[in-house]
């Protein structure tokens, strides 16, 4: 494995290309990742999909071909997106973790704090892990553990701190190196206040924030002296933040973009909603003048601040950061080699699931159960319908797995066939001989071989309801769904809309 992963870097070409600290240039760059949790790319089934670790090796490779020293770290869990997977999941969730490991080797990962979901994975399954990946894996044996390494001319500790750990563990493991260090790095996988704890301990300048799962990259904000560092989830996004240290044991100014707008933001709402409300007090003319005058003063000071946040501040002295995040949309520049590797896992884990779930039948059909049958099967009745939904999404909805060797992936099969996981459905493997492939008629009427057979008698459902629709559009993979909206262009002539309704449709 190890020659493997060594051959994997040579191949993306790394390890040659070293910035030199300049003057002017920042003294440390650092790359920040949280809560990747297993994602090797976003589904692509939203409307702006953000992501891919294609796109992430892009930046990393232009961040180390910058200025300053670059130091790449992951908080939070990096591997696995759940503690407990379900059997069939296992072989393809460790294979897609060990393609992410092999990859951010390539891209010279410094160190990985796992979170939670990753150290609940079995004990085996994880030292494998961890012995086929070339970083560091932080706080596995204890509590908080740290190691040191250089960074231009800076000596760097860097602290993992395993969820739940005490403060004491951290501020003793902090002591053992401080001496010798220029900056302490604490990752933390856990809540808001963890991160807060572990920024009051005396040394540390940054913490990463792990564990918080959410999408919404939050700015540095201060915990202690220390500054706490945000990245969103599933590789949507990295944080890069511009480290300039100019004295030891001073502590950081933030003068990032990104906080002075998040706060300018704040103090316009603030102040909008407070003239806002001395206008109507001013208007009614029963709020007391001493009050008004109170609250006009309370207004001039958010003025104040506000318009203190428009002048530049002035060329920092002191120990200084500036913090981005680089959000990764479809139109971001992609590595071409990462992307060859992606689109070979994708190929491996089609072809060994094909294998693996080749006997993997639906369910029988219980009591009162009805079969599918599929698109065609309806087709032959409802003709002008049928022709609608071959042009339809749905009739594509297999093409586009297909397209992407994505068919037999089962984080994927699911919502792009007819009857998943449905007594006489789908499978990953079964559909009928390709009868159930794409979001069919039965997806949203139900199935209908009752109805078809004798169409005068049985019925089947007319009108789908929301419910069905979301189990597939949910939030995740459907952000733009709105019921009415959607269901109006599946009405069209030809399928349901009256006029088509006796030409035999
Ligand atoms: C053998 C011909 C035939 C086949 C096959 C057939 N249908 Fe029908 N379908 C009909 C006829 C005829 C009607 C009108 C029945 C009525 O008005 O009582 C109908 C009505 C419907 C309706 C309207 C129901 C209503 O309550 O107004 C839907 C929806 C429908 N079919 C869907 C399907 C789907 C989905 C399939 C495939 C699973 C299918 N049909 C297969 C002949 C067929
Ligand atoms: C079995 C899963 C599933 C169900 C149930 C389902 N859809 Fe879809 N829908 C999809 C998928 C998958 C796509 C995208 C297919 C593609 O382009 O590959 C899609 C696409 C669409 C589109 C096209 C969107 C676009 O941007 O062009 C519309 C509209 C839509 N669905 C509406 C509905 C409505 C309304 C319902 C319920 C009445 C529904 N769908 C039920 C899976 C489903
Ligand atoms: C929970 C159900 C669900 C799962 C799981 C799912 N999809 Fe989708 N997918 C959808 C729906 C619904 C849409 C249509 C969204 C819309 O237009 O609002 C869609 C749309 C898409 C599209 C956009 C099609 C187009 O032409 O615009 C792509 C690509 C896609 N899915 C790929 C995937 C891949 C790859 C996976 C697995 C990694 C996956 N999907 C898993 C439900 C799902
Ligand atoms: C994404 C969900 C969806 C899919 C897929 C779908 N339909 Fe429908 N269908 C609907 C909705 C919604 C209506 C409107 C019901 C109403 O107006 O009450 C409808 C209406 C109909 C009607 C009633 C027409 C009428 O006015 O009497 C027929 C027949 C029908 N669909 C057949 C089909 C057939 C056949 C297919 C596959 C080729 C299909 N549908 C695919 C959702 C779907």
């Amino acid at each position: 494995m190890r020659c493997f992963l060594a051959v994997l870097a040579l191949t993306l070409g790394l390890g040659c290309t070293r910035g030199q600290p300049k003057k002017d240039a920042p003294s440390l760059r650092m790359a920040v990742v949280t809560d990747l949790k297993g994602y090797l790319e976003p589904c692509g089934c939203t409307s702006d999909p953000l992501g891919g670790i294609d796109r992430l090796a892009a930046q990393i490779r232009a961040l180390r071909d910058g200025p300053a020293p670059v130091i790449f770290l992951i908080a939070g869990d990096a591997f696995f997106d759940t503690a407990e997977l379900e059997p069939v999941r296992v072989d393809q969730a460790n294979r897609n973790a060990r393609t992410l490991a092999g990859i951010l080797t390539g891209l010279e990962l410094t160190a990985v704090l796992p979170g939670r979901s990753d150290r609940a994975q079995p004990p085996e399954a994880l030292a494998a892990l961890e012995e086929a990946s070339g970083f560091r894996w932080l706080a596995m044996e204890s509590d908080a553990d740290v190691f040191q390494t250089d960074a231009g001319s800076l000596r760097l500790a860097v602290v993992g701190v395993r969820p739940g750990a005490g403060r004491d563990a951290v501020a003793a493991a902090v002591r053992r190196v401080q001496k010798e260090t220029d900056l302490t790095i604490a990752l933390v996988d856990g809540s808001r206040r963890d991160a807060n704890r572990i920024g009051a301990v005396d040394g540390v300048d940054f913490v990463l924030q792990g564990g918080l799962d959410e999408d919404e990259p939050i700015p540095p904000h201060q915990a202690g002296k220390a500054w706490v560092l945000h990245a969103s989830r599933q590789g949507q996004g990295l944080t890069v933040v511009d480290i300039f240290r100019k004295k030891k044991d001073e502590p950081f100014m933030d003068r990032s973009e990104w906080s002075r707008s998040e706060r300018a933001g704040q103090l316009d709402r603030r102040i909008e909603d407070l003239s806002a409300k001395i206008a109507v007090w001013e208007k009614s003319g029963d709020v007391d003048a001493a009050d008004l005058d109170t609250q006009r003063a309370r207004l001039a000071e958010l003025q104040t601040k506000r318009q203190a946040l428009d002048v530049p501040s002035a060329q920092a002295g002191g120990n200084s950061l500036f913090a981005s995040w680089i959000p990764l949309p479809k139109k971001a520049p992609r590595d071409r080699d990462v992307e060859k590797l992606m689109l070979e896992h994708d190929r491996v884990v089609n072809a060994a699931n094909k294998v693996a779930f080749a006997d993997l039948a639906p369910a029988p059909l219980g009591h009162g159960d009805i079969a599918y049958v599929g698109s065609a099967a309806c087709g032959a009745c409802h003709q002008a319908a049928y022709a609608w939904w071959r042009n339809h999404a749905h009739g594509v909805a297999y093409l586009t797995l297909q397209q992407r060797s994505k068919e037999y992936n089962l984080d994927c099969v699911g919502c792009h066939v007819t009857g998943y996981d449905q007594p006489g459905g789908s499978t990953v493997t079964h559909n009928l001989n390709g009868a159930l492939v794409n979001v069919g008629c039965e997806s949203c009427h139900g199935p209908g071989a009752a109805h078809g057979k004798d169409p005068e008698k049985v019925g089947i459902v007319r009108d789908t309801p929301a419910s069905t629709c979301l189990q597939c559009h949910n939030t995740q993979h459907s952000d733009l769904f709105d019921f009415d909206a959607y269901r109006k262009t599946l009405v069209v002539p030809g399928h349901g809309l009256a006029p088509m309704v006796r030409g035999g449709d």
